[in-house]
């Protein structure tokens, strides 16, 4: 395979993976095209304009349609037959008893079956509990026409972007895990990396690991696992510093010096969130148990992140003795900075709770209001949405900051002080120099911090 116009590519799901990784691969010179079942987002897509918030994306999707790369498919099936690299990037939520729902792949197999027009390489790149890749390839071939002897592989290629960094962890990935059973696949996802590959400017061998289709499924949900654990494991240790006045910023700072543990996912604060962790985690249990593994150490990982918003807003009524008829600005609602996502976001479960306790909130995010006036919509006086962190604060007893923003930390505190009625500054993320905030008049309260 010499020449690079020889893989054509179609994603299926322009979401918050699909539509990165449609546009990267086109940028990396393979023709793709996008396969969206949600009408209004494709038309978005195709005029220009990216559905969600992801720093670069609008650039990069201007160059895509511009080169003539990247396109939205008018005719799904037509983009299938057309296509031999299948990269299927759908939504797997969280099913109610914890485990993945695996139906928007199961649709998007359906797709392919009808499709099969010749040898095609199907590539999982959702987020799937070890066996989802098998069931797909079973799905397909019975779905295919009968009699027709269909000639596909179905390949796993998780994806490890981040919102928020989405193009530097598309273009700098950390490691490439092709998970694949048969030659050829490997041979056309390679292929399919080498530009990357030669970007990065190291030895192949160095990012790329190429095993089997199981096997990589288990390494997505494993590390996803480990992110989690880390994240509660320093929250608990939070808690033990907050009992003794130490200072958790410090020790996680101190011990992630040691390269066997490294800082990255010290932080500690109300919980992970997002579409990923919380739902991998489940998943990750629920398929473990599954197969006679009791995975009890993630079950207290879990628990522990549940029990974070409860713990901050108990916090916060403690330090206004009580909520109720109280004016709280919330600073953040998506579940990181740089991303408009605030799917399973901690800030979910702490402005249902201020608000069931009787508190008047006044809103505020960059990018994540719109997403979040569909879950919470404006109902002042108790619920409103403020255009800058300033008049969100002002006249309020408190700020709480659930997202660590970089808008927060330059806000001008001493000048924020007289306009609110009450001092007070909980830090869900530690985002903040405390001193600074002191230093300002500010009562400040972060978590697990003298
Ligand atoms: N969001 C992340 O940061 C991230 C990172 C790594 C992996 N993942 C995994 O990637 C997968 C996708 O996540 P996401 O955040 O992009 O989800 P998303 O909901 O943003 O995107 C999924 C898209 O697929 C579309 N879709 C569903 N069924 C379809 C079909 N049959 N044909 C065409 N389009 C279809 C949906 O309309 C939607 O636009 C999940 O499995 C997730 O766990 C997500």
């Amino acid at each position: 395979m010499d020449e690079q116009d020889e893989i054509r590519i179609a994603v299926i799901g322009l979401g918050y993976v699909g539509l990165p990784t449609a546009l990267g691969l086109a940028d990396l010179g393979w023709p793709v095209a996008g396969v969206e079942i949600d009408e209004k987002k494709a038309r978005f897509i195709a005029k220009g304009d990216p559905p969600f918030y992801e720093p670069g994306l609008a650039d990069l999707l201007r160059r895509g349609l511009d080169s003539g790369r990247f396109s939205v498919a008018d005719d799904p099936d037509a983009a299938l037959q057309d296509a031999t690299v299948l990269i299927v990037c759908v939504g797997t939520p969280r099913r109610e008893d914890g485990g993945a729902d695996l139906s928007q792949i199961d649709l998007a197999g359906q797709a392919i079956a009808r499709n099969l027009n010749g040898y095609k390489l199907v590539v999982q790149k959702s987020t799937a509990p070890v066996g989802a890749a098998e069931r797909l390839r079973k799905g397909i071939g019975a779905a295919a026409q009968p009699g027709a002897q269909p000639e596909f592989d179905v390949a796993v290629n998780p994806e490890f972007l981040t919102e928020g960094t989405a193009l530097d962890t598309f273009f700098n990935p950390d490691r490439i895990i092709i998970g694949a059973d048969s030659p050829r696949a490997v041979a056309l996802l390679s292929e399919m990396h080498r530009p990357l590959l030669e970007r990065a400017g190291k030895p192949p061998e160095e990012t790329l690991l190429v095993t089997g289709v199981g096997t990589t499924e288990i390494i997505k949900h494993a590390s996803n696992a480990f992110l989690a654990a880390k994240v509660s494991f320093i929250n608990m240790v939070a808690d033990l510093c907050e009992a003794t006045n130490a200072d958790v910023a410090d020790v996680a700072r101190a011990i992630g010096m040691d390269p066997r543990i490294a800082p990255a996912f010290l932080k500690a604060g109300i919980g992970f969130g997002g579409s990923c962790l919380p739902k991998d985690v489940s998943a990750f249990i629920h398929v473990a148990s599954e197969h006679g593994v009791d995975f009890s150490l993630l079950r207290e990982a879990e628990r522990v992140n549940l029990r974070r918003p409860a713990q901050f807003t108990g916090a916060l009524a403690q330090a206004l003795s009580g909520v109720g008829g109280k004016t709280i600005a919330v600073w953040g609602l998506s579940f990181k900075p740089r991303t408009d996502d605030a799917r399973d976001a901690p800030s979910i479960p702490i402005v249902s709770a201020l608000l069931r306790d009787g508190a008047s909130l006044r809103l505020h995010d960059p990018q994540a209001m719109r997403e979040f006036q569909t879950l919470f919509p404006p109902n002042p006086p108790s619920l409103a949405y403020a255009d800058s962190p300033e008049s969100a604060a002002e006249g309020a007893d408190a700020v709480v900051i659930l997202t660590e923003w970089d808008d927060y930390r330059s806000v001008d505190l001493p000048s924020l002080r007289p306009r609110m009625a009450n001092p007070l500054i909980l830090d869900g993320r530690n985002c903040l120099d405390p001193a600074a905030v002191r230093r300002a008049g500010f009562d400040y309260r972060g978590v697990g911090r003298r």
